[in-house]
């Protein structure tokens, strides 16, 4: 049996070290010393460690040294994690609020100005926490929106996030989902990046793919070493308490414990929004981590709810984005890359600037045309834009300088494989058109194994490019049978790093079903495509055998695009590696079919122009009921609804006995 005693003093000891974890991280306005607090800690450990019986999940000394893991779990949201639509000039952004006060008026109470918030747009890395009475119990990534991956343990590295609420004065929820942004402070990441390099390692493209890379590390050990934080933003399933605003919650959440968003301010118009924009812009410098905008959302979470969703971003917020910055700098050389896809394309070299505290040394120039538009030659001044998150561009030659002196040619064979270059007649990016040319395979690996895709870790493009000069691996499935053996032929390979390399590629193996689609690098199928098709098709079979026509049913897939899905999956070479990968066990878990809607087993077909919505939103909330879309007149068919001058399928529709309907009794039957 313990005694009281030391129970009631390690309950203590942790509630002093949870207060003033608060006071240093979310508040940063310490109490006392960090001798002070390192003793406290201290004195915790030595406690836990006498009376082990009396270690709780929760417990502050559980921030340092948990295990690494195999692989991350999933976790499903109890609420869907939506994103943003995007503002990138006044005029979009006017555009959402008439949108806004349209809907907010159509739909009955509200028909004043409803009031905003606006607040900062964190670059980082969305992530969910779960807080059951109090106690951090789950964190995951934000994912596909509907499941994100585990990352608890590494969650629980960052100081700033309480493992048990503070509840001072106020309840705490029986649950509280809370939604925030993992950062890295600029200064801290251009400082890790030069670590990263020092130590032969990839540097990171920007502090988000930083902030992201390190939260997806499996061993928490390392995330700790990453400087890491939070802020938090909004609130997804919440049990035991309402709240009328979202500016209250914010305010309640942080009396908690948790450390929400800065410069929050409530605005009565958008006039005060932009205002709060023009401020912000002038300020985004002196803000130590990247702000690639505001974000403006209705403040009354009553009228949030009434307001609703489209597919994956709600109509009562929109992400209000700031200009790209611009500095200038040397050219040093323009270098031809190779792509996936045989694709070359310039890239500029570049004398290393900081460009809004982020330091960058390439940006792309997309092909010759471009280079002769902007009059470029080696050893210009240039000014480039950088856009937050992309590899910057440059945008002209400063002629007020010494001019460079060398032109730059296209080469007419490919750099890498020395096969003649094709310019195919209705395209203007020439390929170099070996398939078995090794920067195409080192290109397909690396999108592959890349962060946003199946994540393999330890598998960068020095590895990558030894693995297939090597033939070890020549194209993804052969990833999954390589052997530690193979791995130590590599130059600069120690065992460890093998065994690591081993590890990642084994925990790709039961991979998210978008990333799995993007993973396969299908031409005009990048992230956003990829979850929709995910969401689609339940599995890799279905997907597989979708026909052009079901792929364009989708409102976000055109017809370059589903024909591009069409080929990839009708490719003899691709068919065969997806099924390689499958014999290696390398496939995604069938999605659960949607529930049941109103309009499940419902065929729509729609023909003229509708009043109320655009031809794709009418498909995306017949497809969010359970209903299907047709594009043509068929057997199939159960409505066609008509708008203003229909086509003929109005007639073929009444030929065939198939029920038509007007815009407004659709309008009904989807408010049913
Ligand atoms: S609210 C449904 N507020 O931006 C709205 N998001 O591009 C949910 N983000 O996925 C997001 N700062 O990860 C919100 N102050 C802020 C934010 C913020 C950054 C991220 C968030 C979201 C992404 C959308």
């Amino acid at each position: 049996m313990v005694p009281e005693d030391i129970k009631k003093s390690i309950n203590q000891l942790r509630e002093q070290i949870n207060y003033h974890n608060y006071r240093y991280y979310a508040l940063d306005e310490p109490e006392i010393s960090d001798a002070e607090y390192d003793r406290l800690l201290r004195e915790l450990i030595r406690l836990e460690e006498k009376h082990p019986e009396l270690v709780t999940p929760d417990s502050p000394t559980h921030r340092i040294g948990a295990a690494p893991s195999e692989k991350f779990t999933t976790v499903k949201h109890q609420e869907r994690m939506y994103s943003l639509e995007n503002a990138m000039d006044e005029k979009e952004l006017d555009e959402w609020y008439e949108r806004l006060l349209k809907s907010a008026g159509e739909i009955g109470k509200n028909t004043g100005r409803p009031e905003l918030v606006a607040e900062p747009k964190i670059d980082g890395a969305a992530v969910e926490i779960v807080y059951q009475n109090g106690i951090f119990t789950v964190g995951s990534t934000r994912g596909d929106g509907v499941t994100g991956e585990d990352v608890t343990l590494n969650l629980k590295t960052i100081k700033s996030i309480p493992l048990k609420l503070i509840s001072r004065n106020v309840g705490i929820p029986e649950r509280l989902d809370v939604r925030g942004e993992v950062y890295m402070e600029k200064e801290k990441f251009n400082e890790l990046n030069r670590r990263q390099i020092k130590t032969g390692q990839e540097p990171f493209a920007n502090p988000r793919n930083a902030a992201a890379g390190s939260l997806r590390q499996l061993d928490p050990k390392i995330t700790t070493a990453r400087p890491l934080d939070i802020m938090i933003h909004g609130l997804g399933s919440v049990q035991g308490k309402l709240f009328a605003t979202h500016s209250e919650s914010l305010d309640y959440i942080s009396k908690l414990g948790l450390k929400t968003v800065k410069f929050l301010q409530v605005c009565n118009n958008l006039s005060e929004v932009k205002k709060y924009y023009q401020n912000l812009l002038g300020k985004r410098d002196e803000v130590p981590y990247e702000i690639d905008g505001i974000v403006i959302k209705v403040n009354d979470l009553e009228l949030q709810k009434r307001l609703g969703v489209r597919t994956r971003t709600p109509r009562w917020a929109i992400a209000y984005k700031f200009p790209a910055r611009e500095e200038t700098t040397q050219l040093l050389d323009i270098q031809v890359q190779v792509g996936r896809t045989g694709a070359l394309t310039p890239v500029a070299i570049l004398k290393p600037v900081r460009v809004g505290g982020v330091e960058v040394s390439r940006a792309t120039l997309h092909n010759q045309d471009e280079i002769e538009r902007l009059g470029l030659k080696i050893g210009d001044w240039v000014a480039i834009k950088r856009a937050g998150d992309v590899i910057p561009k440059i945008i002209k030659v400063i002629t007020g300088k010494p001019r460079g002196k060398k032109n730059f040619t296209m080469p007419g064979i490919c750099p890498v494989c020395h096969a003649p270059i094709v310019l195919a007649p209705d395209e203007v990016i020439p390929r170099c058109p070996n398939i078995a040319c090794p920067a195409q395979i080192k290109g397909t690996l690396q999108h592959f194994a890349s962060r946003e895709a199946m994540d393999i870790e330890g598998l960068g493009e020095k590895i990558i490019d030894q693995l297939v000069d090597k033939k070890l691996v020549l194209d993804p499935s052969e990833l999954y049978k390589l052997n530690l053996e193979d791995l130590l032929t590599l130059e600069r390979m120690g065992e460890k790093l093998a065994e690591n390399i081993l590890a990642s590629i084994e925990k790709s193996r039961r991979p998210i079903p978008a990333r799995f689609i993007y993973a396969l690098g299908i031409r005009h199928v990048g992230e956003a495509t990829a979850v929709i098709l995910a969401e689609a098709f339940g599995s890799m079979d279905k997907l597989k055998q979708a026909t052009k026509e079901k792929l364009e049913n989708f409102y976000e897939i055109g017809p370059v695009v589903a024909e591009s899905i069409y080929n990839f999956f009708h490719n003899v070479n691709n068919k065969e590696i997806i099924d390689r990968l499958k014999k290696f066990g390398v496939e995604y878990q069938p999605v659960s079919k949607k529930p049941a809607g109103p309009l499940t087993g419902l065929t729509f077909v729609f023909t003229g122009e509708l009043a109320k919505f655009t031809r794709s939103e009418a498909k995306r909330l017949v497809q969010e009921q359970g209903g299907k879309i047709a594009s043509a007149v068929s057997k199939k068919v159960t409505y066609l609804v008509a708008g203003a001058e229909p086509s003929s399928k109005l007639e073929q529709a009444k030929k065939s006995g198939i029920k038509t309907i007007s815009e407004e009794e659709f309008l009904k039957m989807i408010e049913k």
